[in-house]
């Protein structure tokens, strides 16, 4: 059997951290500053981008009366990508048959003009100004700029007829956040350009405009304000041509699209099917003997269609990912692919990696000697370091590692960072830790001697660790309060100087 390092080959940009996180916008767009090849070769075309791609070109064809379009996911969440993708097809012809021959046959074979704005600019003469202005009609809108004016329906239609184009309107919400601030006569420039953009929707329902597409994105969570004139604007659309937005998502994060999307970023080579499916025998073997035992409840069958899946990925990451990705400040897709990315360049380092004896990517791979991945994982919840410097990683040697040394193994690490990733989410009532059957699973791998993680592993970790707790549907996790309901030797001692030592929860 193939090991990970034998299979999979990682990216040049994982291992540069200067490109680990590359953020595009739609400037580096309608400047010209994107790279359609190199674009569309770490592309996964997701379900959301198949069927937007689909409603523009059916549009740019003149053959929709669908012109405008919404995408809508939290920060980090891929709408940024999916317009930069429909961009480029539009602009590109060349790469059309390619990358989405496929998804759609279009009859549209000349390239269309896209033009776009991004809430982080600031235009001098408002979005309608930049609009114009991209479209080498500056002056046609000069009565609308000085003092800023909203352009009615009609200089609308004025503007657009005749053209084949794209429009992406990005990042509005914190547009309009700011420009609430900037005030015009007796209003604000937020009202006026909700009023512009208002009328430009109202003309893109007209006929004369049947090939102008709109793609608009919205943040949900964030800018609340800033997405009430979204929301007014796309009523106002409804209530006058009757119509309403079609929504796209752009990355499912429930299915296997995630994924897709991790393999096609980090890796440059596909893996062939029977390599992968050996790997998942071999997962399902280490399955059936933990059956055997008694101590999980995972099926080998259920386990090895999941592995193949997510390979080269532990089926466990889509689960746990799922846990934290609604943290305040995490970025969703943004976030899992640096995080995956700082884990795969740990695991293939040149010096010590450990890629040449692993055959999944799973969440106990991660090194948290590593300051990289500890940023990684403060980002998502910073309030565990000390729980991870004194119970699972840390100089002296934390409590899991002394156990490793004990042992002679590292099933005590490698259960440790397991809870840990299991333990990361912080928003309410979100769900914490792992049973101990459910532990097993996802330590169950090829040569892992898994018998003693519910005899003696988990037993010593409870012991000794001071931030592992046990709720009371029996989750192993980690928290940033110490357990002091179940106190730990060395802990009363401490107590007995230290009376102020923070309340724990259950025991
Ligand atoms: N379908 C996809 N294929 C490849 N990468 C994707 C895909 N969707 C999103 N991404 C990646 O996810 C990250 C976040 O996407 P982005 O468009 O910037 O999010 P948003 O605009 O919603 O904040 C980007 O790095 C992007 O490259
Ligand atoms: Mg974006």
């Amino acid at each position: 059997m193939k090991n990970l390092k034998q299979l999979c080959h990682p990216r040049q940009s994982v291992f540069d951290k200067s490109r680990r996180d590359v953020v595009l916008d739609i400037t580096d767009l309608t400047e010209g500053k994107i790279d359609p090849t190199a674009f569309f070769a770490e592309n996964y075309i997701t379900q959301g981008m198949r069927s937007l791609n689909q409603a523009v070109f059916k549009r740019l064809e003149g053959h929709s009366d669908d012109g405008v379009f919404k995408l809508t996911q939290t920060m980090g969440g891929g709408k940024t990508h999916n317009m930069i993708a429909v961009g480029l097809l539009a602009n590109h012809p060349e790469f059309r048959q390619k990358i989405m021959g496929e998804v759609y046959q279009t009859s549209f074979q000349e390239p269309a003009k896209v033009i776009g704005f991004t809430g982080r600019e600031n235009p001098r003469y408002g979005i309608w100004g930049h609009i114009a202005e991209q479209l080498g009609k500056r002056d046609l809108f000069r009565d609308y700029y000085d003092p800023l004016e909203a352009p009615g329906q009609s200089a609308w239609v004025n503007l657009l007829k005749g053209e084949k184009v794209v429009i992406l309107l990005d990042e509005l919400p914190p547009y309009f956040q700011a420009a609430k601030a900037k005030q015009i006569g007796n209003s604000d420039l937020a009202v006026v350009t909700t009023q512009a953009l208002s009328n430009l929707l109202a003309a893109i329902g007209k006929e004369e405009l049947k090939h102008v597409a709109l793609i608009i994105s919205d943040l949900t969570a964030n800018y609340s304000e800033g997405s009430e004139m979204i929301t007014q604007m796309l009523d106002n659309y409804t209530a006058e041509v009757n119509r309403v937005s079609k929504n796209f998502t752009p990355v499912q994060q429930t299915g296997d699209e995630i994924y897709h999307i991790l393999r096609t970023k980090l890796f440059r080579n596909e893996t062939p099917d029977s390599d992968v499916a050996e790997i998942a025998g071999a997962y399902a073997n280490a399955i059936k003997e933990a059956r055997q035992m008694d101590i999980t409840t995972e099926t080998p069958e259920r386990f090895a269609v999941a592995v193949k899946d997510s390979f080269p990925f532990h089926p466990a990451i889509k689960d746990l990912y799922a846990r934290f990705k609604e943290n305040p400040g995490f970025m969703q897709t943004r976030g899992l692919i640096r995080f995956m990315r700082t884990v795969v360049s740990r695991m293939w380092d040149e010096n010590d990696g450990w890629a040449d004896h692993a055959f999944l990517i799973s969440p106990q791979d991660i090194d948290l000697h590593d300051s990289d991945t500890l940023t990684e994982i403060a980002s998502i919840n910073s309030t565990l370091t000390n729980a991870i410097s004194h119970d699972i990683a840390g100089n002296p040697p934390a409590v899991a590692e002394n156990l490793d040394a004990a042992f002679g193994n590292d099933m005590a690490t490698k259960t440790a960072k397991l809870i840990l990733v299991s333990s990361l989410a912080t928003v309410q009532n979100s769900i914490r830790g792992l049973k101990d059957s459910e532990i097993v699973r996802n330590l169950c791998a090829p040569g892992i001697n898994i018998s003693e993680i519910q005899s003696k592993i988990l037993p010593e970790l409870k012991t000794n660790c001071w931030y592992l707790h046990i709720d009371n549907a029996g989750n192993f996790l980690f928290k940033n309060v110490q357990n002091v309901c179940d106190l730990k030797p060395k802990q009363r001692e401490t107590l007995h100087w230290n009376a102020e030592l923070p309340m724990g929860e259950s025991g």
